[in-house]
Parts: C-alpha cells; structure tokens; sequence
C-alpha cells in the first residue's frame, strides 16, 4: 500500500489547523488503499521520507522562507533521498501574515532539486484561516493521496 507523509512544524491554532485539514484530506474516504503517516517536521527524517511514497509539506513562512523545522527536515534526508526519491508526488501549504512568497519558494527549491514532482498548486494562507482555506488544504492533501492511488494501486 502507498504511504502518504504528511509533513507539518504546528507552533500555533491556526497552524493546528491547517495541520488537521492536511490530514484529513490525505485520509478522505474518497481514496482508498492509501496509508496515512503524519509527523512533526522536526521529529522526521531521511527514514520517513525514504519510507513514503509521496508528501504533503506544511510550514509557516519565517523572514521569507520556510521554517527552520521543514529546513532541518531537507538538511537531513537530502543526500539520502537525492537520487532515491526522484518523481513522488508533492504538494505544499504555507501559512504566514503578510507573504509566502520566499517560503513557497524555497521549498520549491528543494523539491525540484530532490526530483519531487508537484501534483497541486501551492495553498497560501494568510491570516486566520478561513472555511475556504481549510478546504483548499484538505482538498490539495487529497489530490496527492488520489495521485499515489492512481499510480501505484
Ligand atoms: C520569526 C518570524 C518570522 C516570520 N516571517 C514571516 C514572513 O516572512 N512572512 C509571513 O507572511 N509571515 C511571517 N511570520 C508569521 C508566521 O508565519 C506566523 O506567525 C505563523 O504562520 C503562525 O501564524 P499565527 O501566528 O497567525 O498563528 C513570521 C513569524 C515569526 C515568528
């Protein structure tokens, strides 16, 4: 069965939140045959990346790029996963209080350097989450369990 990691650094409600939407998207009865593994960035590593078949990231943007959790995360499993993980799917949220631009970016960065392929928009949250905003999290944890189901079930 495919495994799914869902990949989030929560220091607040509202990073709670999304954190919990990412979650329950990636286990929507919708897909089946889908495992579902969540983690604390800063309490993951190269094994848990290596273990999955596909991510779904979330991270708050500080001073313009991704938390220095989901960083520590990329330092660790990089060299272990470059070459090893090339092409799984990936999808990103980011939640800050005025740009995520840099911290999409940088992300981006390394996915692209790892060979992830994105399979859904980045979601950008700004401010207190919306109703819409945790639908749009939940609905893009979906599309990369649907992607793992379709390709590899
Ligand atoms: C050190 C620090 C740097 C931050 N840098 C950014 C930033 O570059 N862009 C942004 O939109 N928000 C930034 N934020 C806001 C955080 O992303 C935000 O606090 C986090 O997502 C949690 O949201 P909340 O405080 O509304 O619960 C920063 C916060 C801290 C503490």
């Amino acid at each position: 069965m495919p495994r799914l990691l869902v990949l989030h650094h929560t220091v607040s409600p509202a990073l709670h939140a999304l954190a919990e939407a990412a979650t329950q998207g990636a286990s929507t009865d919708e897909v089946e045959a889908v495992e579902v593994v969540t983690r604390p960035a800063l309490l993951a590593g190269a094994v848990d990346a290596l273990e999955a078949d596909g991510y779904v990231l979330g991270t708050p943007a500080n001073i313009g790029y991704m938390s220095g959790a989901l960083k520590h995360f990329f330092d660790q499993c990089y060299y272990p996963c470059l070459g090893a993980t090339g092409n799984r799917p990936y999808a990103l949220w980011v939640h800050g209080e005025s740009d995520t631009a840099g911290a999409v970016r940088s992300v981006e960065l390394v996915a692209s350097a790892l060979g992830w392929r994105r399979v859904h928009l980045p979601v950008s949250v700004v401010g207190a989450p919306q109703r819409s905003d945790l639908e749009a999290v939940r609905e893009l944890a979906a599309t990369v369990a649907a992607t793992l189901a379709l390709e590899m079930t």
